[in-house]
């Protein structure tokens, strides 16, 4: 910390150790350490009562550092506002994360006054209120730093309810080692991907081939959006006012996941109780060759205490169906200022700091996520350590968003429920008619 941000008033270095070392003499040596403690959190107690407080609710997101250190550096990058961070549950716990959140949020009492949101919450927490607009303190042309389309993702009717922080995409996870040896080229489809799967495994080079998340939850969604597209299909007709996902281009592709289990037996039945986490062990502990994933493994992978791959591993984008396109779901989280905030410039001027260029260099660097300013992508150690970003660069910008809908909370239960019965039955054509009659109920 410079030494400017330390001498703000009332913290007299002098003084306060003098004041140490008097206690140290009644204390003794172990009762002086905890006193010391006990002292320097209530010196920035009392810094903190001249600042204005205000309180941060996020997933917990993990990497070098922890979310945490992120709101500490903020406060001690100044000292007009002390930020308290609410941590809620990993972004896998997607539907709890939402959970704890809108709880806070329909009690309008203020609390948290600011909050990161997966994109697909902005519609509903714009059109219930919850998210202040920020068009007044974000103008048209202080935007342009962003790329478009997360812009895009974080406007509601044509208001700027969320600020874009980073921007996550489903990948494809490859070990080059296995590549080379089977064949030498990635697979483009997603056939071919099974044949040299089915293949490293038989030469006993892979224990698994291919690493999914089947698990009913959010990400089974992520994947689902995926495969469907690359298939042609959808989960939404065109309008947004029905659901096509019992249609032939959505079956095949449900049905390929399903097959990656009980017919080319490339990936295993565990795949059905995975989320991001289980999925990704197995990989960076050098048992599989392909993974689908999100850009925050890529550090893990090539972190020699928690990888046994570390150099073998590279991404790019996900395999198609013959005469599809691969395509990427579209995640990860934006900020936003509480409506009932009554501590809006606060909350403006943390949330300015959290989307600045510098904090998202960090979030890439350290976190592995995405920046939603294309100029990072070209940072030079951003490409040194994490080559793949910026060769993947139109792949974060080119994403298939999940449904946009105020109504996403409900969609999103349908759907998982949908296609968990038909990848755990593989009664697949009749599930995702049965889901897409529901899903028709609530977009219409
Ligand atoms: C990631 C994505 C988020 C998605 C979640 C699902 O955190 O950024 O958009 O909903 O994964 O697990």
């Amino acid at each position: 910390m410079p030494d400017s941000k330390k001498a703000s008033p009332g913290s007299n270095a002098t003084g306060f150790s003098a004041m140490l070392d008097r206690r140290q003499l009644l204390l003794g040596a172990a009762g002086a350490a905890a006193l010391g403690v006990a002292s320097e959190l209530g010196m920035r107690t009392a810094r903190a009562a001249d600042r204005t407080e205000i309180s941060f609710a996020s997933a917990s997101f993990f990497g070098k550092e922890g979310l945490g250190d992120l709101v500490k550096a903020y406060n001690e990058s100044q000292d007009r506002i002390m930020v308290k961070f609410i941590e809620l549950p990993p972004p896998s716990s997607s539907t709890e994360v939402y959970q704890g959140l809108i709880q806070q949020l329909a009690r309008r009492t203020g609390t948290p006054d600011v909050f990161s949101q997966d994109v697909i919450w902005i519609a509903g927490f714009a059109a219930a209120g919850w998210a202040l607009p920020l068009d007044e303190y974000f103008p048209k042309e202080k935007r342009g730093d962003y790329f478009p389309g997360t812009l895009a993702a974080c406007t509601y009717n044509e208001k700027l309810t969320a600020l874009p922080w980073f921007v996550d995409s489903g990948m494809f996870y490859y070990r080059k080692d296995l590549v080379e040896k089977h064949g030498g080229k990635v697979p483009d489809t997603w056939e071919d991907m099974a044949t040299m799967a089915a293949a490293a495994q038989k030469a006993g080079d892979a224990k698994f081939g291919y690493l999914w998340q089947g698990k009913q939850a959010e990400v089974l969604i992520c994947d689902a959006v995926e495969v469907i597209t690359s298939n042609g299909g959808s989960i939404l007709a065109h309008d947004g006012k029905s659901s096509i996902i019992g249609e032939k281009a959505a079956v095949e592709a449900i049905q390929f996941l399903y097959d990656t289990i009980n017919k080319t037996k490339i990936s295993p039945q565990n795949a059905l109780s995975w989320d991001e986490e289980p999925s990704r062990q197995p990989f960076t502990s050098g048992e599989a060759m392909f993974m689908r994933n999100w850009s925050y493994v890529y550090p893990i992978a090539q972190d020699p205490k928690a990888s046994h791959v570390v150099d073998k591993v590279a991404v790019a984008p996900l395999p198609h169906f013959a005469g599809g396109k691969s395509a990427a779901c579209l995640g990860g989280y934006q900020l936003g200022v509480n409506a009932n905030s009554k501590k809006r410039e606060a909350a403006i001027e943390f949330l300015t700091w959290m989307s600045s260029p510098e904090t998202q260099t960090r979030l890439a660097l350290n976190f592995g996520l995405a920046p939603s300013r294309p100029a990072i992508f070209q940072d030079a150690k951003l490409k040194a350590e994490q080559p793949f970003m910026a060769s993947l660069q139109n792949v974060f910008t080119g994403a298939t968003p999940r449904p946009i809908t105020p109504q996403y909370a409900k969609v999103t239960l349908a759907l998982q429920s949908g296609i968990s019965k038909a990848l755990v039955s593989g009664n697949v054509q009749a599930e995702l008619k049965a889901a897409a009659e529901q899903i028709n109920k609530i977009v219409a």
